[in-house]
C-alpha cells in the first residue's frame, strides 16, 4: 500500500461496524489511553486536537485535560459516534476534516496524533507534519502515538512514522516509551513519570515484543526552535539544474 487511504474506506469500515477498532471494548485499549493521559507533561492545556479522533474514546480522555478540545476526523459516520460520546464536555468540538488537504484555521497547545499518520502516503505525511508544525504553538506539546507491527493496509509502520517525525529539525523529543501489548513501558528519554505498572530494561522489553511482536509507541515532542531542513530534492532543485560536473 503506498496511496493515503481515502475517506470511503473509512466511511466502510464505520458503516460495517460502530467501533471497527474495539476502542470502547478493549483492555489494551483503555491501557494505552491511560498512559497517554498520564504522560502529558502539563496538567491542563487550553486548546488541544486530536487529528483522527474516530468514535471520541481517546478524546473524552483528552477532555479532562483541555480547556478547548477539537476533535477531527475523515468520516462523518465515526464523527456521529464522538459527539454524542463527549456532549457531557462542553468544550470538546467536532469537525469533518481531511488532513493533509484541510487543517483548522487555528494555533493549538496539544497536538495528538494517536493511530493515524500510517495511513498516510509520504507525500501527504510530509504535508501533515506540515500542517501541524504550522499550527503548533510556542511552548506546546505534540504526542505521537503509533501501533509498531507491519499492517498490509497501512503505508508505513509506526516506527517509520516516528523517526521521521523525530528526523524533523522543527522537533525536539520530551519524552518517549515503547509498550507491549500488555502495556509494559520502555522508557527512552525524558523526564516524564509514566504511570504504566513497570519500566523494563532495553533487553528485557525487547525480548517481550520479540516474544508477542505486539506493541506500540508514544513519543512526546516539543518544537525545538529550528525550522524546517529543505528535502535534498529542494536543495537540489533550489541550487540549479547545473549537470555538468
Ligand atoms: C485508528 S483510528 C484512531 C482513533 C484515535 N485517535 C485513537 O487513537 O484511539 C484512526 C482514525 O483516523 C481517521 N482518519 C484517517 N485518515 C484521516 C485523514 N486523512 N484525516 C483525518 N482523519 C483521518 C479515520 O477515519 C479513523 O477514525
Amino acid at each position: 500500500m503506498s496511496e493515503t487511504l481515502r475517506r470511503d474506506f473509512f466511511e466502510d469500515l464505520y458503516a460495517r461496524t460502530p467501533d471497527p477498532f474495539d476502542f470502547e471494548t478493549s483492555a489494551y485499549e483503555a491501557a494505552k489511553y491511560q498512559h497517554t493521559v498520564a504522560i502529558l507533561p502539563r496538567d491542563r492545556y487550553q486548546q488541544g486536537i486530536e487529528v483522527g479522533c474516530s468514535i471520541g474514546v481517546l478524546t473524552s480522555r483528552l477532555a479532562e485535560k483541555c480547556d478547548q478540545l477539537l476533535g477531527i476526523d475523515i468520516s462523518e459516520r465515526a464523527l456521529e459516534r464522538a459527539r454524542a460520546r463527549c456532549a457531557e464536555f462542553p468544550g470538546v468540538n467536532f469537525a469533518r476534516i481531511s488532513v493533509p488537504d484541510e487543517f483548522p484555521d487555528q494555533d493549538f497547545d496539544l497536538m495528538v496524533a494517536s493511530e493515524v499518520a500510517y495511513y498516510w502516503s509520504i507525500e501527504d505525511f510530509t504535508r501533515a507534519k506540515d500542517q501541524i508544525a504550522d499550527h503548533h504553538m510556542a511552548g506546546g506539546h505534540l504526542l505521537l502515538v503509533h501501533w509498531l507491527p507491519v499492517v498490509d493496509y497501512h503505508v508505513q509502520t509506526g516506527d517509520a512514522v516516528h523517526e521521521t517525525w523525530l528526523e524533523d529539525a522543527r522537533w525536539r523529543l520530551v519524552h518517549g516509551d515503547r509498550c507491549d501489548r500488555d502495556n509494559l513501558c520502555l522508557r527512552r528519554g525524558g523526564g516524564i513519570k509514566a504511570s504504566t505498572q513497570a519500566c523494563f530494561e532495553n533487553s528485557q522489553f525487547d525480548s517481550r515484543i520479540a516474544k508477542s511482536g505486539q506493541g506500540y509507541r508514544s513519543d512526546m515532542l516539543e518544537k525545538s526552535g529550528q525550522r524546517r531542513q529543505p528535502s535534498l530534492l529542494h536543495q537540489f532543485f533550489s541550487r540549479g539544474l547545473d549537470v555538468s560536473g
